[in-house]
């Protein structure tokens, strides 16, 4: 059976750049071609210098993003889009503006809905990215409890875009830029498990020490909903983006 390609890189850096230059391959393709890009994104601290590259790429002046649909992976509930720890506020900080987007073409999911329209919102946000041609290619970090996105464990592979409870060790480490675990939020929308793996292309980023037991359950572990990365292993299109301490304990 065909296996994920596993990648290791000296550093972050060189990993980020490596899947900036094959997203901008990508996009540059499509763009010659006058077809859309349909991105889906990750937050956190992970891919800030996968997004440095991208910005400087469109910079340097052969990189339009005009033609580039955004799906996110999750926002928390209960953020404004405004608010300084919203993942509208750090994708349009940390890449968004410094780029050619069309606001039209982002879409993040909208923390701030009634408890009784998250159902029907998650389901539109499914039939958006079908709509729009399903995802080329997926950016994801991982977190320590195994999740992609906010699939914590106990999701199950075919899940779709929905409301979750936080895990507790996710909300530990969310904690510092909160101020404190008690601020941070205990729900999020999260696209799911099955909409990750239909995209096209999955990438998955992992950097730093802290990773590696995680990395090492998710790439040789049992394929369980108690590691909902674990899933990627059946997902031959999925290419793993290592620094080599991530990588240590493979
Ligand atoms: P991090 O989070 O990039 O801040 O480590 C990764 C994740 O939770 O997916």
């Amino acid at each position: 059976m065909q296996q994920p390609a596993i990648n290791i890189y000296d550093t972050p850096e060189i990993a980020s750049a490596t899947l900036a230059g094959v997203m901008a391959n990508l996009i540059r393709a499509n763009n010659a071609e006058n077809k859309p890009t349909v991105l889906g994104l990750a937050t956190g601290s992970t891919p800030l210098a996968l997004y440095r590259e991208l910005i400087r790429l469109h910079e340097e002046g052969n990189l339009s993003f005009r033609k580039v649909v955004t799906f996110n992976l999750d926002e928390y509930i209960g953020l404004e889009r405004g608010h300084p720890e919203s993942y509208w506020t750090f994708m349009w900080d940390n890449l968004f503006s410094k780029i050619d987007i069309l606001e039209a073409n982002v879409n993040i999911p909208d923390g701030t809905l009634a408890p009784d329209d998250v159902e029907e919102y998650c389901e539109t946000y499914e039939r958006k990215i079908l709509q729009a041609g399903g995802l080329d290619l997926q950016v994801l970090g991982i977190g320590r409890t195994g999740h992609i996105g906010f699939n914590e464990p106990g999701s199950v592979k075919d899940s779709p875009t929905r409301l979750v409870v936080l895990n507790e060790v996710t909300r530990e480490d969310a904690a510092p830029t909160f101020g404190g675990s008690n601020n941070v939020p205990r729900e999020a929308i999260t696209m799911g498990c099955g909409t990750i793996l239909r995209a096209r292309k999955i990438s998955l980023l992992a950097f730093g020490k802290k990773k590696a037991g995680i990395v090492r359950a998710a790439i040789h572990g049992e394929i369980s909903d108690q590691v909902p990365a674990s899933y990627l292993q059946k997902a031959p299109h999925t290419t793993f983006y290592l620094d080599r301490e991530a990588a240590s304990e493979l």
